[in-house]
């Protein structure tokens, strides 16, 4: 099947707030600091890059990021999902991921376990270029083709009938900055990916702390 198309609408699909944390500098220091990450790829054999870090913002700093979603969304009631075998999303973790980690890929969180992502970037010094990206298809005749998943299927492997789609498959459609500070909230089932990512040392790297939410 094809994927259908909706142009990402600020407000409607997506939604953007700068200066986010009033101690974003303190967060970023905090977690730079941290030594209990867990290696994804290249270093071990993940699906995602980098490394990480569970509980990234505290109680209060992670309540702020969720009134907004509330109000922005209009979702009454936002919550982690768990799947009957017990998988979850990394909610409120901290990413860390280097130049030579990863690239882009363009991926949909599963419906089955969010409706809505989000992303806070911390580094101070991170490239505007390193922020998120939203992707549609590209068809076969140079057309641009669909950018979500429809239900009932949960991901892109699911809604297409292919386990892994090449990064020539998808065209970029919409950029959002890396800017420090800047928290940005997006329908999870619209192909999204970061952008690039940078630095070689640890604090230049591109750090987030990513969420999940259902509604
Ligand atoms: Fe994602």
């Amino acid at each position: 099947m094809a994927l259908p198309y909706r142009k990402p609408q600020e407000g409607r699909d997506y939604w953007i707030k700068d200066d986010f944390l009033p101690n974003a500098t303190e967060v970023f220091e905090r977690c730079v600091a941290r030594e209990d990450w867990t290696y994804g790829f290249p270093h071990r054999p993940e699906f995602w890059p980098g490394m990480r870090a569970p509980n990234g913002l505290l109680p209060e700093e992670l309540d702020r990021v969720e009134c907004w979603v509330k109000e922005k969304t209009g979702a009454k009631k936002i919550w982690q999902e768990q799947t009957p075998e017990g998988a979850m999303l990394n909610h409120n973790w901290i990413q860390l991921v280097g130049e030579k980690e990863s690239g882009p890929r363009p991926h949909t969180d599963s419906r089955k376990l969010c409706r809505y992502a989000g992303v806070i970037y911390l580094s101070p010094k991170a490239p505007a270029r390193t922020g998120t990206s939203f992707y549609r298809l590209r068809l076969g005749n140079g057309a641009l083709g669909g950018n979500f998943v429809p239900p009932p299927h949960a991901n892109i492997p699911e809604a297409l009938g292919v386990a892994k789609m090449p990064l020539e498959a998808w065209s970029e459609d919409l950029r959002v900055d890396n800017v420090f500070n800047r928290l940005i909230v997006y329908r999870a089932d619209l192909v999204h990916s970061a952008t690039s990512y940078c630095g070689i040392e640890h604090r230049d790297k591109r750090m987030t702390v990513v969420f999940f939410w259902m509604a």
